[in-house]
């Protein structure tokens, strides 16, 4: 193999530009030629590329967002569309191509794979919604994020004596609800897995305030409820001066943690190193601290599932 690909797609994430350098600079290392193709799958589309060399990548490991931009297709669905792309790249012989994004993105990996492109998938979404992973690039960053929006609403919440509803990322998967509301001694989390008991909602709150507390913290994952609609109800059953706040793609910025940055940079360096050795159609996976191979069709059929124990324990420590 001499030339690869290398592009970001669907939501962005914190870690995304790491992640573009350890792949640039790991295959230039190695002597592979690197195309940044900007806008994923819309600008393969429209050969928006670019030759990466090392300094391209220079100044961008502690940045967010991402460099190459990012972008939803929704005409690449299309099998006709797929076989344009797949003869763009064979044409430019970029025989190998990293897809750092989420599990659409994966779908349209796997799409190039069966129209002759060797790819690997780079897990890069805030939602750490991935099967076959423990952890997927941006999460950390986003939980931080959000733990720090949690902890300035304590402090007002305090003040005032009130109840906040704060309203989380994560499409159907409650990950970021859950880490934010343990790191943050939410009073409840209410996630899309877990159908809301609102009977006993609205006694743990009360329970709360009959114990002294003055201010209560309900982190909410994004269309588990309307926020809005929850507010209204918590306030009438709880007698609580109620306010709703949705953190919203606040939690798609900022410069990537520690933990995201080498987490970015392992798995960047191991999709080049995974093509090298003629690997295709895997993602490179967090497993027990290593980064490893698993088949993307794996990963996207596998439901990801919340862990129990954590909510379990987080109902524990909100007594
Ligand atoms: P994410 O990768 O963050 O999950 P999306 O679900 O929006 O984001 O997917 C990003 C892009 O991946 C889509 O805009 C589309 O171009 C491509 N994609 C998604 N699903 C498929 C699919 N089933 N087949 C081919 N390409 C897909
Ligand atoms: O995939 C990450 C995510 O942030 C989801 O949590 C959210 O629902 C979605 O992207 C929103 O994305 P956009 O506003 O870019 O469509």
């Amino acid at each position: 193999m001499k030339k690869i690909g290398v592009l970001t797609s669907g939501g962005d994430a914190p870690g995304m530009n790491p992640a573009i350098r350890a792949v640039v600079r790991k295959a230039i290392y190695h002597g592979l030629s690197v195309v940044g193709i900007k806008r994923g799958y819309e600008g393969l589309l429209k050969r928006d590329f670019q030759q990466m060399d090392v300094s391209s990548v220079g100044d961008i490991v502690t940045r967010g967002g991402t460099k190459l931009l990012s972008a939803r297709c929704p005409e690449f669905l299309k099998e006709e569309v797929q076989i344009q792309a797949a003869d763009i790249l064979k044409r430019e012989e970029i025989e190998g191509l990293v897809v750092i994004g989420g599990d659409g993105s994966f779908r349209g990996a796997l799409a190039l794979q069966k129209q002759g492109i060797k790819v690997i998938g780079v897990p890069g979404t805030i939602d750490n919604d991935i099967a076959g992973t423990e952890m997927t690039i941006g999460f950390d960053t986003a939980v931080n994020t959000a733990l720090e929006g949690i902890s300035k609403l304590r402090d007002t919440a305090t003040s005032h004596e009130r109840l906040f509803l704060v309203e989380v990322m994560g499409r159907n998967c409650g990950a970021i609800a859950l880490a934010t509301g343990i790191a943050g001694g939410a009073e409840a989390i209410l996630i899309p897995e877990i159908p809301i008991d609102y009977d006993n909602l609205v006694a743990t709150i009360n329970r709360g305030k009959e114990r002294g507390k003055i201010s209560s913290i309900i982190v909410v994952a994004e269309g588990v409820a309307e926020a809005v609609d929850l507010e209204q109800l918590l306030s009438e059953r709880t007698e609580s001066n109620a306010r709703t706040v949705i953190l919203g793609h606040l939690q798609r910025g900022g410069s990537p943690t520690v933990n995201d940055s080498i987490l970015a940079s392992r798995m960047g360096a191991a999709a080049v190193d995974f093509l090298r050795t003629g690997k295709s159609g895997v993602m490179t996976a967090l497993r027990q601290g290593n980064i490893v191979d698993v088949p993307l069709v794996k990963c996207l059929e596998k439901e990801n599932k919340i862990d129990q124990e954590l909510y379990r324990l987080a109902e524990i420590l909100a007594i």
